[in-house]
């Protein structure tokens, strides 16, 4: 049986990804897990990096007893995606980057992680929440927002300072990309306001069988706003022989 590994973005959790999986064919054996930082408990005292995160996945995949997996991640959830692929390239079937991108945090983007965790230190979870959510979709849905509230408050100031810095200290990844002989799909939301089309249109560039699908009318948070598009997205990537791999 087939594996596909869906990791959620920030402020998020595996809830992420609740509309898009009952799309997905049954054949397939689906895990969604909570990335560290939103259990609370595996944060404290480990030092921020998305390569742990990276690590928590192929114990996952050990602890399940699956040697190969296809690993989808959407924002955050694809730059952990990409330091699997750089630190389990043997394990990994497949990559599919979701309103995601392969590059650093320029010094301005860092400097503005450090400066949400400071106020959300004084204000609350609030702060990355008021950061995030008008940025997040392409249109402000109650609904939607609910996702990230949930997941935020949840997760807690601390799992959120914890992915913050993580995010901020992950180096660039755009060389990997070239390195990467496997099938490959970009997920663009037409809309999303974190994650250019350009970029993404550049890794498609890089990847040596890298594909993309854009959805219209769909912001950063795509598998919340357009779930079936997603999984139609993922239902038709296909491999270098041309079947689908999902
Ligand atoms: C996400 O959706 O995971 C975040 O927007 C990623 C980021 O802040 O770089």
């Amino acid at each position: 049986m087939r594996t596909l590994i869906l990791l959620h973005g920030f402020p998020f959790d595996h809830k992420l990804w609740n509309h898009v999986v009952p799309l997905l064919p049954k054949t397939l054996q689906i895990l969604a897990p909570d990335l560290r930082g939103v259990n609370r408990a595996l944060s404290t005292g480990v030092q921020p990096s998305i390569d742990i995160m990276a690590d928590d996945i192929a114990t996952l995949m050990d602890h399940r007893g699956i040697e190969q997996a296809y690993v989808a991640g959407m924002s955050m959830g694809g730059y952990v995606a990409l330091a699997f692929a750089q630190r389990y390239r043997h394990r990994l079937a497949g990559i599919a980057l979701v309103n995601s991108h392969a590059w650093a945090d320029t010094p301005e983007a860092r400097e503005s992680r450090y400066k949400l965790i400071a106020e959300m230190n004084q204000k609350g979870v609030e702060a990355v929440l008021n950061a995030m959510l008008p940025r997040l979709f392409s249109e402000r849905n109650p609904a939607w927002d609910a996702f990230a509230v949930q997941a935020a408050s949840h997760a807690g100031i601390e799992g959120l300072a914890w992915q913050l810095e993580a995010m901020a200290s992950r180096p660039e990844r755009v060389d990997l990309l070239g390195t990467l002989a496997l099938p490959a799909l970009v997920i663009h939301g037409e809309e999303d306001r974190i994650v250019s089309l350009e970029r993404s249109k550049d890794m498609v560039k890089c990847l040596p069988f890298g594909q993309l699908t854009v959805i219209p009318g769909a912001g950063h948070g795509t598998p919340i706003e357009a779930p079936s598009a997603v999984a139609e997205a993922l239902r038709a990537w296909r491999g270098r022989g041309g079947s689908t791999l999902v």
